[in-house]
């Protein structure tokens, strides 16, 4: 049985007391659901965050990390830091990291590998740009991106690994996929897996959508047969609107 699951990935925001004030309210109120929730803060605020955050209801998820496992790569973060501080669960492949920081397929596949061998899971985020969507390249764009990062896995790998679909013109942009939208790329996601890997991995995939996710049209998105979820960016910061998302289950 596949997991439903929200995560809010709070990108480059909430310093250390915002931090804590925005967990201290999560904790009041995020006590049982009928989802995983997460929570990703900046790699400052991780280790405070493990500690402040009530752990069977919320888990603390890292934003990205290094492919290598240690070195002279200033400023970046590795698998083993994050694990050290208590994370299990690492964001790879958001489109903004694609976009301003030159992150391609070749180096998400290392960043996977990375990942998985220090056993941490991975939500790995893809999605094609409005230009691809207007042209109707989609799919092509989506299923090139999954093809290149993680079908060179074995089957048993993809169990520590959870899909984040997040077209991106919808991210931040205050324009959602239709429910729709999202539910034929989901099908067409989880049929790519089921080619390659056969039912089992393609049923027991999370698949996650993102893209202006809000508690106005959360319900409807995670209704849809073949989306797991979401990962959500500005309704996170807010503690009443990500509690209404995680309540959409
Ligand atoms: P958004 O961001 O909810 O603000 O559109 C989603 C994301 O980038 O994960």
């Amino acid at each position: 049985m596949r997991k439903n699951i929200v995560a809010g990935n709070w990108k480059m925001n909430n310093d250390l007391s915002q931090t804590e004030a925005l967990i201290s309210d999560l904790n009041k109120q995020i006590k049982t659901s009928n989802a995983e929730v997460m929570i990703a803060p900046s790699f400052t605020n991780l280790w405070h965050a493990f500690e402040a955050t009530r752990q069977d209801s919320i888990e603390v998820v890292a934003q990205n990390m290094h492919f290598a496992s240690n070195g002279a790569y200033t400023g970046e973060v590795s698998a083993s830091m994050l694990k050290s501080v208590g994370i299990q669960t690492v964001i790879l492949g958001h489109s903004e990291r694609r976009a301003y920081f030159n992150e391609d397929d070749a180096i998400l596949a290392q960043k996977v590998d990375t990942a998985l061998a220090n056993n941490l899971r991975v939500i790995f985020c893809f999605g094609e740009e409005l230009a691809d969507r207007k042209s109707g390249n989609e799919e092509a764009i989506v299923e090139a991106q999954i093809k290149n990062a993680l079908f060179h896995l074995d089957a048993s790998a993809f169990k520590n690994i959870v899909l984040a679909y997040e077209p991106v013109w919808a991210i931040g942009t205050g324009e959602t996929a239709s429910p729709e939208q999202a539910q034929d790329m989901h099908k067409f996601i989880r049929k790519t897996l089921n080619d390659k890997y056969g039912n089992q991995v393609a049923d027991n995939m999370s698949i996650l959508y993102g893209g202006s996710v809000k508690p106005a049209n959360a319900k409807e998105i995670f209704s849809k047969p073949d989306v797991d979820g979401g990962l959500i960016g500005g309704a996170a910061l807010k503690a009443e609107d990500f509690y209404a998302i995680v309540n959409a289950f």
